[in-house]
């Protein structure tokens, strides 16, 4: 009797949680299947998590993909697998650092130089945690914004040669608890909860950036668009504290989406056609988004603009 009605409340549990995935957890999918033949991609971060799973997706769509990764070894083995397993054997590993404004500018060129096309960027990588980069800088706001916003700045007339292109910003609704304080915003700081702002920070940078970058793009047939990709499973919580795992690994098991689920959005804004006249917004869920009001502050994004091409050693 006991165990039928611990049987039922079983069932009953995993039904609920089924209810809730399917309906809220694991995110709407992208359904097009736009073909990427002749189309290069360059997507930044991609030997694991949402960067790999969306570089296989665009590899099956017959692009060649090149894999922007810090590490030859972690880059070289995640062409391996996507190479194997979408049959498309131009996906190529090139060394890139984001943590190093020299790196970005030895990558820019040899990418240039080898690279005759550059149709979709994806500025995926990103770190959650960590102190100072190579160049002394917050390493988020380095790694998930400036490194990026000069990247894109040296690749942009490729793109304007290959257009109708686009830039995809992986970024977060972690925005949301972001702040943009030009005193401190690139400042190293200490300790997790530091480094959580820091993080949060950066992704609204991402957000900002985008919206400004879109003005700026205007009528060159190059457009843009900042990603939610959900909350997902992946190594970006590799360093959270360790006391803190025990309560926070069984809840991101639980509320968290796998990385499939998680590249959807970022492979929507790649590949749909007709979103154009959406260029600097924000999508979630395959599906446009209104983010907060201090995420669509123009006079903000513009100084970020004129900020982050100071620091990265663009304008005097
Ligand atoms: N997971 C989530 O819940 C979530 C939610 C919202 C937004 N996002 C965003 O989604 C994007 C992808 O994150 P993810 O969840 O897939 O995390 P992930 O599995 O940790 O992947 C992050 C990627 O960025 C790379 N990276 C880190 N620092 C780098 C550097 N200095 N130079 C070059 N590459 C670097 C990592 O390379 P290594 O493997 O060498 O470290 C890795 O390939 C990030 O922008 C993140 O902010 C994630």
């Amino acid at each position: 009797m006991v165990a039928a009605e611990a049987l039922a409340g079983l069932a009953l549990a995993m039904g609920l949680y089924a209810l809730l995935y399917y309906n809220f957890i694991k995110g709407a999918s992208c359904k097009n299947e736009t073909s990427l033949r002749g189309k290069t991609v360059l997507i930044t971060g991609a030997n694991t998590g949402i960067g790999k799973t969306t570089a296989l997706d665009l590899a099956r769509r017959g692009a060649r993909v090149i894999l922007a990764c810090r590490d030859r070894g972690r880059g070289e083995s995640a062409a391996y697998d996507i190479r194997r397993e979408s049959g498309n054997n131009e996906v190529l590993f090139m060394s890139l650092d984001l943590a190093s404004f020299k790196s970005v500018r030895a990558f820019a060129t040899a990418f240039l130089r080898s690279e005759p096309r550059l149709d979709i960027l994806i500025n995926n990588a990103g770190v959650g945690f960590g102190s100072r980069s190579e160049d002394g800088f917050n390493l988020a706001f380095q790694v998930n914004h400036l490194s990026h916003f000069l990247l894109t700045h040296l690749l942009l007339e490729r793109m304007k040669q290959c257009a109708p292109s686009r830039v995809v910003v992986v970024a977060s609704s972690g925005h949301e608890r972001g702040k943009i304080d030009f005193q401190n915003i690139h400042k190293p700081v200490d300790g997790q909860m530091a480094g959580l702002h820091s993080y949060c920070n950066s992704k609204l940078a991402n957000m900002l950036y985008t919206r400004e970058l879109a003005n700026r793009l205007e009528g060159t047939n190059i457009t843009c668009y900042a990603v939610h990709p959900g909350l997902v499973k992946s190594d970006i919580f590799r360093h959270i504290p360790v006391w803190l795992k025990p309560l926070f690994l069984p809840i991101l098991w639980l509320f968290s989406r796998d990385t499939i689920n998680g590249a959807q959005t970022s492979i929507y804004c790649a590949t749909q056609e007709g979103i154009e006249k959406y260029s600097g917004r924000y999508f979630a869920n395959c599906s446009l988004q209104d983010p907060k009001p201090h995420a669509q502050d123009d006079a903000v994004a513009k100084k970020l603009w004129e900020v982050s091409e100071r620091m990265v050693g663009l304008a005097n």
